[in-house]
């Protein structure tokens, strides 16, 4: 494992544009949930809940689990791996990370370059007039027995600006996100399952175009045979470790 970390560390100090891809395995150690994992949200909800179609049939029971999603992650603290990745980009080691999570836990550790390819928790947006609600709001409004949520301007329901199964990825979001694959030289790839489309193809893309890859994730993935490092492991620890190793190689390099 050291030697595995050693490696890891000489690749970022080595890399010029290294960028990170990340997914719900990177909050779990905030308490929460992941999707895929032996305690993932998939083995006690079907996952049709997560579809558009489901939002648009039935609206209440939706909008009853996404809020208490909301809430979780609104109490959620960032950890050591959402740190260690906010770190390594202030360190000019990491350019960006590429986020499935919604959670907003790379925001608030202090990341500035962030692209949330599913969209946000943060929001809800209007399905008629497409005015943003913060979800704030949307829960005082659950609470007063609003529910589900409607427009203050023009009374249509809310969506949560979470994409959802079915639903294209925004457009500007996926092209960044394209764009900063298409230039890196090294992709760290932390706490996702790489099962769910078009985040799992980015690895792929990456690599075709030469760039190095590291998997960090407790258990395997399809993309494990491509990687350069595949470690089985946690990404609080792993990443506090790498962020260490790096911080020391940058002094000595001083
Ligand atoms: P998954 O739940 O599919 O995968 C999370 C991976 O993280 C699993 O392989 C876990 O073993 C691993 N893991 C859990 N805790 C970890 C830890 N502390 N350290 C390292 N690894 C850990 O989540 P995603 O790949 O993010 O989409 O799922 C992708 C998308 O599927 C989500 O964004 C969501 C979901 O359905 C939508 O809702 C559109």
């Amino acid at each position: 494992m050291d030697e595995a970390i050693g490696r890891v560390v000489e690749m970022i100090v080595a890399s010029r544009r290294a960028i990170a891809l990340t997914g719900a395995g990177v909050s779990t150690e905030s308490g929460i949930p992941d999707f895929r994992g032996p305690k993932g949200l998939w083995k006690r909800f079907d996952p049709s809940i997560g579809t558009i179609d489901f939002f648009r049939e039935h609206p209440d029971e939706f909008w009853r689990f996404q809020l208490e999603r909301a809430k979780e992650m609104l109490r959620a603290q960032p950890n050591s791996a959402h740190h260690a990745l906010a770190e390594l980009e202030a360190l000019g080691k990491i350019k960006a990370v590429i986020t499935q999570n919604v959670d907003g836990l790379h925001f608030r550790a202090g990341s500035r370059n962030v692209i949330e390819i599913h969209g946000s928790v943060r929001v809800a947006r209007c399905t008629a007039c497409g005015r943003s609600t913060p979800i704030e709001d949307v829960l005082i409004m659950a609470e007063r027995g609003l529910f589900p949520p409607k427009c203050r301007d023009c009374g249509h329901i809310l969506k949560s600006g979470t994409v959802l199964f079915n639903e294209p990825i925004p457009v500007e979001e996926l092209e960044k996100a394209y764009r900063e694959v298409e230039s890196c030289d090294l992709m760290i790839i932390v706490g996702t399952s790489l099962q769910v489309y078009p985040a799992a193809h980015l690895p792929v893309m990456a690599k075709q175009g030469g760039a190095k890859l590291v998997i960090i994730n407790m258990e395997s993935t399809p993309f494990d045979n491509i990687a350069d490092v595949a470690l089985r492991a946690k990404a609080g620890d792993t990443l506090a470790a790498v962020l260490e190793g790096v911080k020391r190689k940058l002094v000595a390099v001083d």
